[in-house]
């Protein structure tokens, strides 16, 4: 369910921005062959200049070799490990949608990062690891706590800017954190029928600089981000193929 409303998200900012878009749902059980082949079709297809595979994916697929098949040039979502390595290796490449977005909101809401400390909770793939490097690549000094760290109020206490990214509701709450940082809430998580996000917001609003609300907050960015990357991807191969879809 939140991938479809993910992706439907997704298609309506395309449509509202004049960007065509075209959804691939397959069935559950459909082959990793038959998902390669749909990735290798568009990949060839000069009118085609972004895509991405929602995640997450059927257990029978292997999500490393779903996105590696992804031709990096039109990989939007940065997730191609060609992109991972650029970004790792400071180079231009794509960025994953999440990070980039919140790295938007904060370049925005003018929050410098150089010299800063940052604590970012997880270390997915599609936001924890991306996050981190990215705010390194903005002279921020960046700790990632996960699943064994010990202690993790130590480390969120002594932070100027916390990013929490790790879908558990209202995880952090005033016990994790002090007077004056910078919370970006990464989690959406559904409870009771309604969107929660992984901080406790009302137990840490009076005391915090700046908070991101969910929903409202990091999920529009992302949605933004994606239609960046695509705009880029598009501009890309206008300059290498000119007359490429038209
Ligand atoms: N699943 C949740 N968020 C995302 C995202 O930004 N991209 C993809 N591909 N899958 C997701």
């Amino acid at each position: 369910p939140a991938s479809q409303s993910y992706v439907g998200q997704k298609e309506k900012a395309c449509a509202r921005v004049g960007l065509k878009s075209s959804v691939f749902k397959l069935l559950e059980n459909t082959s990793q062959e038959v998902l390669l082949d749909l990735i290798h079709q568009l990949n060839q297809d000069t009118n085609v200049d972004g895509i991405l595979v929602q995640l997450p994916l059927p257990k029978h697929l292997q999500s490393s070799v779903i996105l590696q098949a992804i031709d990096p040039d039109k990989d939007v979502d940065g997730l191609h490990p060609i992109n991972v390595a650029k970004l790792y290796a400071n180079q231009k490449g794509f960025v994953p949608c999440t990070p980039k977005g919140i790295m938007t909101l904060l370049s925005a809401y003018k929050v410098e990062l150089s010299g800063k400390k940052v604590v970012v909770l997880g270390r997915s793939a599609l936001v924890g690891r991306p996050i981190a490097q990215l705010m390194l690549n903005q002279n921020a000094t960046v700790t990632v706590c996960h699943s064994k760290t010990q202690d993790i109020a130590h480390h969120t206490k002594d932070a100027d800017i916390i990013v929490v990214a790790i879908g558990k509701a209202h995880f952090l709450n005033r016990t994790h954190t002090t007077k004056d940082q910078v919370i970006i809430d990464v989690g959406i998580t559904r409870v009771d029928g309604h969107l929660v996000g992984d901080v406790a917001f009302y137990y840490v609003i009076d005391t915090c600089a700046m908070i991101t609300p969910v929903p409202g907050g990091v999920g529009p960015m992302t949605i933004i981000s994606l239609l960046e990357n695509t705009l880029e991807a598009y501009q890309e191969h206008m300059l290498e193929k000119p007359h490429a879809g038209l």
